[in-house]
């Protein structure tokens, strides 16, 4: 019988290597979008998915984030004494009631599939999200990534691969899938293959930061050894699991800014704030002015 899908793990226990120094001591997962820090678009994505318990995969340096999702007392207390209801609501709407947060360690920064691994006795024995807050995914009208995921999941019953297609010169940065139907929206996974070179890759078809997976993926988490990089990869043990179970890749509606990296991070930024309703006009004029100079 399919389970609901009631956890999403979050793996930020990662260097943000390609960040520094602004994460030397901030994680990135705390770098706002506007006004948001990423891991808050990916919480209110796994809220809006019917997710209602939420594991984050830390390391010593992620304080801020434990902090940003827990109660600020002296905060509240402040905006409560100078009557900022509209400020107090955004604080307290952080975590909305009934959504509930625990917090692992992964005691060495080992790979993305030992992150996710350290995950295992707080998930238990059910399917799963994983998210990854460095990939933001503006899923449209279409609803968000992981709602259309879950979606799948109701129907198949089977572990299922956000995946999008990627400049074929970029392969190496993702884990890429073999399908019998590339072009379709929805297909089966027949093989992949974790940062493969061009030449080698079999599709263009990369696996982003959001997976829906059976618990029996942690079995073989717990067996898989170092792979590309010297890490752990989680690449490596679905691998596995298409040895014993279908796992289908989804093609979902939206748009992915890949806020790992500089230029998507950059990205990301200008059209969020070209979306925000409280700076899109002003922000909108700004970059027609800066953009065309000579037209002021
Ligand atoms: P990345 O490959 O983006 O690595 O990890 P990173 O360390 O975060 O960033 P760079 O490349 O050094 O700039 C993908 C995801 O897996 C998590 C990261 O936090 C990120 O969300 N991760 C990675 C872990 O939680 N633990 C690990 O050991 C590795």
């Amino acid at each position: 019988m399919k389970k609901t899908i009631r956890k999403a793990v979050f793996p930020v226990a990662g260097m943000g290597t390609r960040f520094l120094p602004a994460t030397k001591a901030n994680p990135k997962e705390m770098l706002p979008i506007v006004d948001k820090p990423l891991i808050q678009y990916a919480v209110e994505e796994a809220i809006a998915a019917g997710i209602t318990q939420m594991v984050f995969v830390t390391s010593s340096a992620k304080r801020a984030i434990e902090d940003h999702f827990d109660s600020n007392f002296e905060m509240e207390t402040l905006l409560e004494s100078k009557g900022r209801k509209d400020l107090l609501d955004i604080v307290r709407g952080v975590l909305p009631r009934g959504v509930s947060c625990a917090y692992v360690r992964q005691p060495e920064a080992l790979g993305l599939g030992h992150a996710v691994l350290c995950a295992r006795e707080v998930v238990g024995d059910e399917p799963f999200a994983v998210i990854l807050a460095d990939d933001l995914i503006d899923g449209g009208d279409e609803g968000s990534c992981l709602q259309q995921m879950v979606d799948r999941y109701q129907e198949h019953g089977c572990s299922v691969l956000g995946v999008e297609h990627v400049p074929i010169e970029e392969t190496r940065r993702y884990g890429i899938v073999k399908t019998d139907t590339p072009e379709g929206r929805e297909t089966r996974v027949l093989g992949i293959v974790e940062k493969p070179a061009p030449a080698d890759a079999p599709s263009d078809l990369a696996v982003v930061g959001r997976y829906l997976l059976t618990p029996r993926v942690f079995e073989l988490l717990a067996t898989t050894g170092r792979g590309a990089g010297g890490e752990i990869q989680l690449t490596d043990a679905i691998a596995r699991l298409l040895d014993e179970e279908s796992v289908l890749a989804y093609r979902f509606h939206g748009r992915r800014y890949d806020c790992g990296n500089k230029q998507g991070f950059l990205e990301a930024t200008v059209e969020y704030g070209l979306k925000h309703p409280e700076v899109r006009t002003d922000f909108l004029k700004y970059l027609r002015r800066f953009c065309q100079p000579e037209l002021f």
